[in-house]
């Protein structure tokens, strides 16, 4: 079966078909995700969060998205993958942003990768691609700048905020990423910015306009996330029909019920 590719997931805009993009971060949860029928899995960054327990998406290493990115990969025989860059592996040089992309890709078995930021970055994302690997660029609500915008607050409301984002955007798409995930903006920008460029949007919390949208897997499927953010929408209560499983299994052992003969040599 052959992957979709940057150039299948550029046809869906020109065609007006939305892109389904879903986070995954091991072999289970990316089969089911592939099977589903998700265009796009990315291995994101929130992988810190929903699977490592930390507070922000900062402590995520190259080696944390190396090894979750093979486990998905090697899952995934439909989906796109696309991994994104950890905080400080596109820093501190342009080799060495490079040198990390390139990790992603050869190590981790990914199609494309994916970093945050806009007109400050450009040079690394020319950099990437001139080593020829996909880049999908990050926008709005950047998670990895926490500690600089304060907390976790929409971005681009007023004019002069939502034209640094569409400058962003541009640049972004003039550089040559395939793709842009637009997060955390008012409805209005999201389809500003949708309208504005050819390559396409991927919103998360940026309204329905986006040409397509992504959630954590663990918020739409109610599995380790308790208060999901406002743009979420619950699909299924996976942790609570986990917790109640694992209570009548324990339940189970205590009384001495199983195994019984069905379940033993
Ligand atoms: O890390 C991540 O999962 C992401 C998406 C939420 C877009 O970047």
């Amino acid at each position: 079966m052959k992957r979709v590719n940057i150039r299948d997931i550029q046809a869906m805009k020109v065609k007006g078909e939305r892109i389904a993009m879903i986070t995954a971060y091991d072999h289970p949860s990316a089969r089911l995700m592939d099977q589903a029928g998700a265009d796009v899995l990315l291995v994101g960054d929130s992988l810190g969060m929903v699977v490592l327990g930390y507070e922000s998406t900062l402590p995520v290493t190259m080696e944390d998205m190396i090894h979750h990115t093979r486990a998905v990969a090697r899952a995934t025989p439909r989906a796109m993958v696309v991994a994104d860059l950890p905080w400080m592996s596109y820093h501190v040089s342009v080799e060495e942003s490079v040198r990390n992309a390139g990790r992603l890709i050869k190590e981790g078995g990914a199609d494309a990768v994916k970093l945050e930021g806009g007109t400050d970055r450009i040079p690394t994302v020319e950099a990437i691609l001139r080593a020829e690997i996909p880049v999908m660029g990050h926008v709005g609500l950047t998670p990895q700048s926490v500690l600089a915008f304060g907390g976790y607050r929409v971005q681009g409301k007023g004019v002069e905020a939502a034209g640094r984002i569409a400058a962003d955007a541009s640049a972004l798409e003039e550089a040559g990423c395939f793709s842009i995930v637009v997060e955390g903006v008012p409805a209005a920008v999201g389809r500003a910015l949708t309208e504005r460029l050819t390559i396409p949007t991927i919103g998360i919390g940026a309204g329905p306009d986006c040409d397509g949208q992504v959630l954590v897997y663990h918020d739409f499927l109610g599995y380790g996330s308790d208060s999901p953010p406002k743009f979420v929408r619950r699909y299924a209560e996976a942790g609570q029909e986990m917790r109640e499983g694992a209570v009548r299994f324990i339940k189970d052992i205590k009384e001495g019920k199983f195994p019984g003969p069905e379940e033993s040599y």
